[in-house]
Formats: structure tokens, C-alpha cells, sequence
């Protein structure tokens, strides 16, 4: 079937806006909504067994892999390894017999992580793959495949894909937690909940778009440079922000885990730089805020990305804030995924480039 725009002016912009209904399709495939229960397909391993996990991808689905690597090992406690597949499959890792390697990839075709997946095959692995393209060929070459189920993107840069990679992640690290006793029933029907609550909290996301193109002309357009902070899982998150930004409005960004500033990048700060924090209300939001002072302390412009609680303590301090609904911890990157691609979008349409085909990138990279 044809794929058009709708009534959006960019792909990438009717992406952004598809997300809570693709999220619902991926619920509706993992979760078992009477029950508030997953459900998972039989797979040809066993996830209590595995002794290891390894996650390998490319790009966007690399920090989708890194997110997991927080959720995987807080909640079910099984120690992950998680690589760029360019990197993984020159490394000649020493790997578990038996682990579990997982790929994520949105075309399903990306070279690097093709031959990552074929290096664990020869290395005794459980190959899964988190796959759009169930008829690619990453798809074809695992033993056991998950769909993300966002349907076709076609923006260069992905969007909708990395949230419902994020959305599989989590059922996965839960379904895992509970295979493996680190959880119980009642633990996962919360965290299954909170994962049922996502398209209304995407969809509420949704509706910062004015105020975040506003903050997008008013605080980016013209910056050089933006650094996007952030702690445990919202590390990750940065990274991807400072991609998103560097993909389609050509600033340069970067992603930084908040604690290691003082360890470098606090030496750019000064009164041109703007630092997007990414803060949560969780129990690493404290520590979060004293790096986002230390900015401050500099003369850094400060653009804070929290919920109620957390802007009602260190809202006044920031340039401008961008309120998030109230989520539970574990789910708050797929949330804070959304305010990222508005930045990033609104940033590029202002700049005038071309949003949906960024200059030298390709949808899906088929050669090393
Ligand atoms: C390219 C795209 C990115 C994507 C990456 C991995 O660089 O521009 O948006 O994240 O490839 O692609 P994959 O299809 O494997 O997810």
C-alpha cells in the first residue's frame, strides 16, 4: 500500500504523531489486557537459562539496546553486553555458550548488524531479533524473531521504530525478570500496566508540540552546539536526542551521562551553549539537578525535561522547562523519547533542512 504524509507537512512529523497508536498495536500483540498479564509466544530458549545477554544495532537501535541493558539488569538481574554491530563484529568477543544475543534493527537489513548476527551464530548463541520488516533478512537468519509492529517509516531518521523497539525491550526485560523469579505475578501486572497507560501518555506528550517548537526558535535554531544530559536510563536518551538533532538540523550535539561533566564537557559551558537535561522524577533526580547547577553556576542555558514533581523543584533554576505527564521510572524512556523528536523536528523545520532525507544518511545502510 502507498504511504502518504496525511495532513502532516514532513513523514518524520506524522511518525512522531503515529506513535500511541502503534504503541497500542504493540500492546495488543504482548499484552494480555484482561489479565494485565504478557503474553509471549514460545520461544525456542529459555529465558530463565540464558547466562548472558548481547545486544548488538546500529544507530537509533543501538540506544533502544543500551535503554534495555538498564531495564534488563535492574529489573530481571541478568548481566547484558551491548555493542554498535560495526564495533561487535571485528571485536572477536568471547562469548557464553548459550547466552542470548538479540538484535534490533528497524529495516532488518542493516549489513553491520547481519554480520554481527552471523559471528553469534558461530559462537554457540541464541540469535533473536527486534525486527519492523518481518520479511527482511536479520528476520529470516534469527530463531526466534519479535516484531515491533510500527508499520513502514520512512523518515530517514527513526522515530515511531525506536518507541516501539523500546515497548518490546520492556516486555521483554519483564518477561525475563519473571522467567528468571526476580519478580513476582503482582510486579509484573504493575509494570504490564504501566505499559498499558503508554498511548495515553504518548498522546499527551503529543500535545507540548507548540510549546516546544517555540522553545525549539527561541533557544536552538541559532545555537552551534547542544548537550543533552542525563543519568541511568535517561543517558541513553540523550545520546538519541543528540542524534536526532545532529540527523536532521545538522547542529552538532552530543550526549553526556550527566555525572561524568565535570570530567570534560563542563569546560564548554558558557552562555551559547544550550544543555538539555533529561530528568525524570526518580531516585538519580537529585543527583541529576546538582549537575544542572553546576551548569548554571557557569552561565549554561538550561532546558529541563521532567514531570510535575520534579519541575516544581528545580523548574525555577532552568531557561525552560517542558513538563512530562507523571510515569512510573521504568517506562519513562519511551515517554521522554517524544519531547526529544519534537526538539529535534521543530529545530529542522525552523533551519529549513530537509527533515524527512537528511543530507548523506540513508534509511537503512545494506553496505559496510
Ligand atoms: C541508519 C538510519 C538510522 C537507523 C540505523 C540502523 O543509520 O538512518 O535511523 O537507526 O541505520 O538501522 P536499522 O534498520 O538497522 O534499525
Amino acid at each position: 500500500a502507498l504511504v502518504d504524509k496525511g495532513n502532516h507537512r514532513h513523514f518524520m512529523a506524522k511518525e512522531i504523531h503515529e506513535q500511541p497508536e502503534v504503541v497500542g498495536h504493540v500492546l495488543g500483540h504482548y499484552v494480555d489486557p484482561a489479565k494485565q498479564l504478557l503474553k509471549l509466544p514460545e520461544m525456542p530458549f529459555d529465558l530463565a537459562a540464558i547466562p548472558r545477554i548481547t545486544i548488538v544495532a546500529c544507530g537509533t537501535a543501538y540506544y533502544a539496546g543500551v535503554v534495555a541493558k538498564y531495564w534488563f539488569e535492574q529489573v530481571a538481574r541478568v548481566p547484558v553486553d551491548v555493542d554498535v554491530a560495526s564495533e561487535f563484529r571485528y571485536r572477536e568477543c568471547a562469548m557464553t555458550p548459550g547466552g542470548l544475543a538479540l538484535f534490533i534493527s528497524q529495516s532488518g537489513e542493516t549489513a553491520d548488524t547481519l554480520a554481527a548476527l552471523r559471528y553469534c551464530r558461530s559462537q554457540d548463541q541464541h540469535i533473536a531479533s527486534i525486527v519492523n520488516v518481518t520479511e527482511s533478512t536479520i528476520a529470516r537468519e534469527s530463531d526466534h524473531i519479535f516484531p515491533t509492529l510500527a508499520g513502514p517509516e520512512i523518515g530517514v531518521a527513526s522515530t515511531k521504530a525506536f518507541v516501539c523497539q523500546l515497548m518490546v525491550l520492556a516486555v521483554l526485560a519483564i518477561a525475563t525478570a519473571r522467567a528468571r523469579g526476580a519478580i513476582d505475578a503482582d510486579e509484573e501486572q504493575r509494570l504490564a500496566a504501566e505499559l498499558t497507560a503508554m498511548p495515553r501518555h504518548l498522546s499527551d506528550a503529543l500535545h507540548l508540540g507548540p510549546l516546544i517548537e517555540k522553545l525549539a526558535q527561541d533557544e536552538l535554531t541559532d545555537a552551534t552546539d547542544v548537550l543533552y544530559l542525563g543519568r541511568g536510563a535517561s543517558f541513553p536518551l540523550a545520546l538519541e536526542g543528540a542524534l536526532k538533532l545532529k540527523e536532521i538540523s545538522y547542529i552538532h550535539a552530543e550526549g553526556y551521562p550527566a555525572g561524568e561533566l565535570k570530567h570534560g564537557p563542563i569546560a564548554l559551558i558558557d552562555d551559547t551553549l544550550p544543555v538539555i537535561v533529561i530528568a525524570p522524577w526518580d531516585r538519580l533526580f537529585e543527583k541529576t539537578v546538582s549537575n544542572m547547577q553546576e551548569v548554571m553556576a557557569r552561565g549554561g542555558r538550561i532546558i529541563l525535561l521532567s514531570d510535575r514533581k520534579g519541575i516544581s523543584i528545580a523548574g525555577d533554576e532552568a531557561t525552560a522547562v517542558v513538563e512530562l505527564p507523571d510515569v512510573d521510572p521504568f517506562t519513562a524512556p519511551i515517554l521522554y523519547a517524544v519531547p526529544l523528536q519534537l526538539v529535534a523536528y521543530f529545530t529542522a523545520v525552523h533551519k529549513g533542512t530537509d527533515v524527512d532525507q537528511p543530507r548523506n544518511l540513508a534509511k537503512s545502510v545494506t553496505v559496510e
